[in-house]
């Protein structure tokens, strides 16, 4: 014990690490800054997870489009801890945007982006938009038809931006198709170039807690004044002030360590997602949906007129950026009580129900083919006739329950076939399947004409 106090004094003496260290961690803070302030540093202990697990992912992984999905099947299915491993790295991902998001509403509600903490929410802004950049580039490492149609989709939505749409696509894809060449990019965005951005950021971010101090949790009637705001804050820490180690600190212990259980729980119970196919450019309907946080943008373009998305793709982002960092200089001064602001409750409110249920609908994608559906059986066929049991095979094995439903079994794409026969004659049904329609591919050189006629006995029966 006394041997490592001596070696301890030795290090401290050259270094200076509690000389530096002890005022961060006993610098004092507001009192009252409850349960609502650990979500910013949450996001820090999940950064850090992610940190470690995605170091540990590099080992094995292969940035090369011909050994990237081998290599991480390797790892999902053999390696040792690969799979809880993998799973870590994606619920550290969920749970660092979810953080992310409640901290810069909580940051919002509270108006602590006012004076003098502009810069730390402008900061946050960006380093907002560079996770969500993660979780982009960390999804096209996959390599299955899903990460990589994912950045297909948004590479096309950015090259319709204007004048400089096309030039972005190829900078961000290298090159004007997705190849080889975009794996080794994206593995270079989202192992070196944003981590290097998000460090950057982060550290200023932290400076500027330290430098301005944490925000105290507002009080109806009392305005922020620039003017006094610094002496008010200084004086008011010297009358009330805790230190921040362990009066504050011990709730961002506890909720940071019941995040990272939640997450490596989910990741042994759960694992990581499955890979889709490996990309195939032939398979022309693989369409793709992301991992749930681009799940609600994916929606929002799937369900815009096309006749305003290529203005609305531009504009759109463009608003949302100028309006989130102009947000501090609007209004930087006033009440900070969310009971005097309702129009900013009211307006958190409307984003937060419209991102949700863009998210849902995407959950359903009634727009796009539902690639999960199973195979009809014996309480979807109501006959014993051999021709009918075939055809409903078929429908399976063809892929029209991708799109169709049949009582309860396939997707949303097409009109639902649980009845057809009693809109349909026989001769609608085989023009309609030889021919295709809106959305609907023509299966004409696709079905054997005995694979037609046993599809179509089968939707006779459906009546
Ligand atoms: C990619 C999705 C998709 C696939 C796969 C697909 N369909 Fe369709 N289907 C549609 C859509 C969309 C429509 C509506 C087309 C229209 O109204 O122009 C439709 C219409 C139909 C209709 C007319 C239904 C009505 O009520 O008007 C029939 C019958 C039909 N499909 C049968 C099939 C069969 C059989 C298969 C498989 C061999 C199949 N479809 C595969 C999307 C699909």
């Amino acid at each position: 014990m006394k041997m490592l106090k001596k070696i301890w004094a030795w290090i401290d003496d050259r270094s200076g690490f509690s000389e530096l260290l002890l005022p961060l961690i006993k610098h004092p803070v507001p009192p009252g800054s409850k349960w609502s302030y650990v979500f910013g540093s949450a996001t820090l202990f999940c950064l850090v997870l992610q940190v470690i697990t995605g170091v540990a992912l590099s080992l094995l992984y292969q940035p090369s489009s011909s050994d990237a999905y081998q290599s991480l099947q390797f790892i999902t299915h053999q390696a040792r801890f690969g799979r809880v491993l993998r799973g870590i790295h994606y619920f550290g991902a969920s749970a660092m945007i979810l953080m992310v998001g409640i901290h810069m509403i909580r940051v919002y509600i509270t108006a602590a982006y006012k004076y003098p903490r502009e810069m730390g929410w402008i900061s946050g802004v960006l380093l907002l938009f560079l996770t969500i950049a993660m979780g982009f580039t960390g999804q096209l490492l996959r390599w299955d038809s899903n990460g990589v149609w994912s950045s297909v989709v948004a590479a096309e939505q950015l090259g319709r931006i204007p004048i400089m749409g096309k030039l972005a696509a190829r900078l961000l894809m290298g090159g004007n198709t997705i190849g080889g060449h975009t794996l080794s990019r994206f593995y270079s965005y989202h192992v070196f170039i944003i981590p290097a951005i998000i460090f950057i950021l982060l550290g200023f971010h932290l400076m500027l807690v330290i430098r301005n101090g944490i925000s105290e949790p507002p009080k109806l009637g009392r305005p922020v004044d620039p003017k006094s705001y610094r002496q008010w804050y200084k004086d008011m820490l010297q009358k009330v002030g805790v230190p921040f180690w362990p009066y504050a600190a011990w709730r961002d212990m506890l909720f940071g360590a019941a995040t990272i259980i939640a997450i490596i729980s989910l990741a042994i119970i759960y694992g990581p997602p499955e890979l889709s196919q490996p990309p195939n450019p032939a398979y022309l309907y693989a369409n793709p949906k992301p991992d749930w946080y681009m799940l609600a943008i994916f929606s929002l373009f799937a369900l815009m007129p096309r006749r305003i998305e290529s203005v609305v793709i531009f504009i759109g982002p463009v608003m949302t950026v100028l309006m989130l960092l102009s947000l501090p200089f609007i209004s930087h001064k006033g009440e900070r009580s969310a009971l005097r602001r309702p129009w900013a409750v009211f307006g958190t409110i409307c984003v937060i129900v419209f991102v949700f249920s863009l998210f849902l609908l995407g959950e359903q994608s009634t727009w796009s083919p539902q690639f999960t559906a199973k195979p009809l059986t014996q309480t979807n066929i109501h006959s014993s006739d051999t021709l009918v049991i075939a055809g409903a095979a078929l429908l399976y094995q063809r892929g029209c329950l991708y799109c169709h439903k049949v009582d309860n079994t396939g997707g949303l794409k097409g009109p639902d076939l649980t009845n057809v026969s009693q809109r349909l004659t026989n001769e609608d049904l085989r023009v309609r399947i030889v021919n295709g329609g809106t959305n609907m591919p023509a299966y004409g050189g696709i079905l054997k004409e005995e694979e037609l006629t046993a599809i179509i006995a089968f939707l006779q029966t459906r009546k």
